[in-house]
């Protein structure tokens, strides 16, 4: 399907928009309230769609690590978690959308557990046409999807994860750039605390594998890898692509206007 206008992605990292790092199951409204704020600025000086993917945190990962359902879901006990873990990324969800409507935009929550099938934890069918009409609609509504548990063919039912459906639509929709949203300011050469790590700026193909081999997976509780599980999904892509800090003074805004802003640019 062709849009309206420019079409991109952006992704609101679990690690910034809630208290991952303490496991707390709390939303960091602060940080959700200022990127719905930067998305507003930026929609006032440039005409864009946009469809916004946000991570869970603790309200999926501590749940799915909990009733030790990473890997299916098959007895009664992993029922419960899969269903307790649906209804806490999708309070999240709300929490995310109340707070961007609130501050004028629209919103439109897509549940992907309606619309996502996996097999043995990859995405195997994605009914993106359900996004696609909502962004026919109106070019400014927001479809507003997250990290969820779906069917899986194989496993009963599994994690997708927020990384996982903007690597999927970033492929299957005609979107131009795709922005990361997390707790770094991007990919580093070791461990981000190390002060004698380094900022990647730029992974292509010739620094590919050994950005690959550098990066580790999370310091808080991540079922779906971190940092390695992020770039793994995203080299995927094949569109440009910028792995941020979310909470860095105007990165999404200056983002969202094409403008340079500090962070690890994929161009593969
Ligand atoms: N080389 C690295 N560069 C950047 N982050 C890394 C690296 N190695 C591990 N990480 C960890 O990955 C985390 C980001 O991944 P993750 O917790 O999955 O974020 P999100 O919730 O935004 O998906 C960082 O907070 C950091 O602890
Ligand atoms: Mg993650």
């Amino acid at each position: 399907m062709k849009y309206e206008r420019e079409l991109l992605l952006v992704k609101l990292g679990g690690s910034a928009i809630t208290f991952k790092h303490k496991n707390r199951r709390e939303a960091k409204k602060d940080c959700i309230r200022y990127a719905a704020r930067q998305i507003q600025r930026a929609q006032k000086e440039r005409s864009f769609s946009l469809i916004v993917v946000h991570g869970a945190g603790p309200f999926g990962h501590a749940l799915v690590a909990e009733y030790g359902i990473r890997d299916g879901v098959r007895d009664s006990r992993q029922v419960e978690g899969l269903i307790r873990t649906h209804r806490s990324v999708q309070e999240l969800c709300t929490i995310v959308c109340d707070i961007f409507n609130e501050e004028g935009l629209r919103c439109f929550p897509i549940q992907p557990s309606a619309c996502v099938i996996q097999s043995d934890k990859e995405i195997e069918s994605f009914f993106t046409e359900a996004i696609e009409g909502m962004l026919a609609v109106d070019p400014e509504l927001i479809p507003v999807l997250y990290g969820d548990m779906v069917v899986d063919r194989s496993l009963g039912a599994s994690v997708v994860s927020g990384d996982a459906l903007v690597s999927y639509l970033a492929r299957h929709l005609e979107a131009s750039r795709v922005l990361m949203g997390t707790d770094v300011p991007g990919v580093f050469d070791g461990n981000p605390r190390d002060p004698a790590s380094r900022l990647i700026d730029i992974i292509n193909k010739s620094n590919l594998d050994r950005s690959l081999a550098s990066v580790g997976v999370s310091e808080a509780i991540d079922v779906t890898s971190g940092m390695r599980g992020k770039l793994e999904q995203l080299v995927l892509l094949g569109k440009p692509t910028l792995i941020f800090d979310l909470n860095e003074t105007d990165a999404l805004f200056r983002a969202l206007l094409g403008k340079k802003v500090r962070g690890t640019e994929i161009q593969l």
